[in-house]
């Protein structure tokens, strides 16, 4: 019998015929609202693949409703460098593979954060705004004047490979590149991308921006929260395009309010989609709806290899990117 893949949002067109060469693929389409959970467990059960992304909260009770069913669920390919919501322990005890899809959107994701690091100190959405209510009248001297980038103190939290491909365009714009990492580097690594590792609470105490390049789990929850936020420069930037609940967004909300820090850039928020309307009303916070990867190419990438994933598992080989591989043993 051919396998039945579910894909839970509308992905590039060019993903489908390679899925339907393996088995009977069910789609949301474009028009669709993103699924509940109740949705998505009313139609999840009896498929062999899920193609999932973010948005799915890919829990216990849902893994386990879509085992109980036949066909039984065998792999969940997430679109994402990023799994947290999927309960991948529950996952593993069920027997079910995880991929991910990691290094694809690297480049695109680096780029974005440079991108709101600049907006950010350059205040370019403020100025925007500005513009658009009619008020440029020409250059005045004191007006919107931000932060220089360059030469300034970039603390980069997680060196993964966002974190490096980070690394690689701040050393374009002659900062100094400061790293916190659990784990330290290799030395070649640090001199090859310009890192000075430095303890965590040094860093925020030295970075004029500080950027969040880690995984979202148990252990780094709230890792930026009122303590952390006090040790920064009131002139410093905070600067989130991993996951939104490392940081304490009521904690950054009143560290903005009351000029602990200067200012924050945020393409991930702690309750998302929902944003803490304290900072919609703010001026010196850039603010971004998740589109972190979201460029037409890599978008494809992404799609491409979390297909790639579920027709590896259909052929009887190994799966190229799974994040519990103990699942295998
Ligand atoms: C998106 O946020 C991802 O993890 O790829
Ligand atoms: C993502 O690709 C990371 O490991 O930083």
């Amino acid at each position: 019998v051919r396998p039945t893949i579910l894909v839970t949002q509308r992905i590039a067109d060019v993903a489908y015929p390679r899925l339907e060469q393996v088995g009977i693929v069910e789609s949301a389409t474009a028009e669709e609202s993103i699924w509940s959970h109740a949705e998505l467990l009313r139609r999840g059960p009896s498929h062999t693949y899920l193609l999932s992304t973010p948005v799915d909260s890919i829990d216990e009770a849902f893994l386990k409703a879509c085992i109980a069913q036949q066909p039984a669920l065998q792999l969940v390919a997430n679109m994402a460098v990023g799994y947290n919501n999927i309960d991948v322990a529950a996952a593993t005890r069920l027997g079910i593979i995880i991929t991910n899809t990691p290094g694809v959107l690297s480049d695109t994701t680096a780029d974005l954060a440079f991108g709101l690091l600049l907006a950010t100190a350059r205040r370019m959405g403020e100025a925007e705004r500005f513009l658009r209510a009619g008020r440029f009248v020409g250059i005045r001297p004191q007006l919107l004047c931000g932060a220089d980038v360059h030469h300034a103190t970039l603390g980069i939290i997680g060196a993964g490979r966002i974190g490096l491909t980070m690394a690689r365009r701040a050393s374009g714009f002659d900062m100094k590149i400061l790293y916190y990492n659990r784990q330290r580097l290799a030395q070649e690594q640090e001199q090859l991308y310009h890192l000075t590792y430095t303890p965590f609470q040094e860093l925020l105490q030295q970075a004029d921006f500080v950027s969040l390049h880690l995984p979202y789990s148990a252990t780094s929850h709230h890792l930026i929260g009122e303590q952390q936020l006090a040790l920064m420069k009131p002139t410093g930037i905070l600067i989130n395009t991993a996951r939104g609940p490392l940081v304490d967004e009521k904690a950054l909300v009143k560290a903005l309010k009351q000029g602990v820090i200067a200012g924050a850039g945020l393409d991930v928020f702690e309750h998302e989609p929902a944003v803490e309307p304290d900072l919609l009303a703010m001026e010196n916070v850039v603010l971004l709806p998740h589109v972190g990867s979201a460029t037409q190419e890599t978008r494809t990438r992404m799609a491409l290899m979390a297909c790639d994933n579920i027709i590896a598992h259909t052929q009887g080989e190994r799966p190229p990117n799974i994040v519990n591989p103990e699942v295998l043993i």
